[in-house]
């Protein structure tokens, strides 16, 4: 549904975005992740056909952001990291404006602002001024105007910087909904874990460059070739340690009181741990695999230890 290939910007000779390539599929809620001045809101207004690429291509639905900018813009609903609001309109009045420039004739504006007010929970709030929203109202406000014309691709830049924690819990709610109306969603944002839940795919851009994409169990797996298994057992751990040490992907065997912290490598089977530690009569308690926390990895990640 998107796709860059080789896309870069200069500006006056200052490199913003060097030979980024890659694809977010039909229905992905894809998260583009970097921190402050890595080249985010650049790619964005590229492909909302804002900016020029300086080198690369990016098309979105098939179409050249360049040379069918027209047909971009019909397939996107494009939401800035900045957006004015018109303070002395209502909003439904603010709706029923963009609605019309969109150039929905009259007839079917009614249906369709009442639907994305629905859609964004802004029905209550129809005849409010938008001056008196509080952030979160305007902001799904911002959104909901990104939905009049019902744009295939959704391209929101920071949407949740600002919000409150129930908001950005709302918007989550919101995000899900949309792609299971069929939309595909790119999102951008500084902070990895705010999108980890939702997202479906993220990329993940320093400085201009693209440090890693995919899936984030497969970034993870990348990054951390090891899995960390603990097991609790009741008694009996020095047996356990050396019976646990017998499976060739277990690489290391720490023990931690009661516990066995394991690190294994490759296709670890740690159901065939368990039943050899039982059928030697070690009493287990508990087993568990330890997560890499998702603020490492971004950090790993973003000071370059990852190659
Ligand atoms: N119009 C511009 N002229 C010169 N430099 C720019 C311009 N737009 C962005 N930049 C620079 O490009 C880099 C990336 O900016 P941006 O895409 O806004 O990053 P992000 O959205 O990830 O914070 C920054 O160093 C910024 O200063
Ligand atoms: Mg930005």
């Amino acid at each position: 549904m998107i796709e860059l290939e080789g896309l870069s910007k200069s500006f006056e000779g200052f490199t913003a975005l060097a030979d980024v390539s890659f694809t977010v599929e039909k229905g992905d809620i894809f998260g583009f992740i970097g921190p402050n001045g890595a080249g985010k809101t650049t790619t964005i207004r590229i492909l909302s056909t804002l900016l020029d690429p300086t080198r690369g291509s990016a098309r979105v639905d098939g179409h050249c952001v360049v040379n069918e900018w027209e047909r971009v813009r019909r397939a996107i609903g494009y939401m800035p990291d900045y957006y004015g609001v018109y303070d002395g309109v209502s909003v439904w009045e603010y709706l029923d404006f963009f609605a019309a420039c969109y150039g929905i004739p009259r007839a079917g504006r009614r249906r369709v602002v009442d639907g994305v007010m629905e859609l964004t929970d802004l029905t209550g709030l129809k005849h409010r001024l938008v001056a008196e929203l509080s952030k979160g109202m305007k902001q799904r406000l911002c959104l909901a105007k990104t939905l009049v014309h019902d744009p295939k691709v959704l391209i929101l830049d920071e949407p949740a910087s600002g919000l409150d924690p129930r908001a950005r819990i709302e918007f989550r709610v919101l995000l899900k909904e949309l792609r299971e109306m069929g939309k595909t969603i790119f999102i951008s944002s500084h902070i990895l874990t705010e999108l980890s839940d939702v997202c479906t795919k993220v990329a993940i851009l320093e400085r201009g460059r693209l440090v890693a994409s995919g899936s984030i169990d497969e970034i993870v797996k990348r990054i951390s070739p090891h899995r960390s298994v603990t097991v609790r057992v009741l008694s009996g751990e020095a047996k356990a340690v050396e019976l646990v040490r017998s499976f060739p992907f277990v690489v290391a065997v720490e023990l931690r009181g009661k516990e066995l912290c394991l690190k294994c490598q490759g296709e670890a089977d740690i159901p065939a741990v368990v039943r050899r530690l039982t059928e030697n009569d070690v009493p287990i308690l508990g087993v568990k695999e330890e997560q890499m926390d998702l603020e490492d990895i971004f950090m790993k990640i973003t000071r370059g230890e990852v190659a």
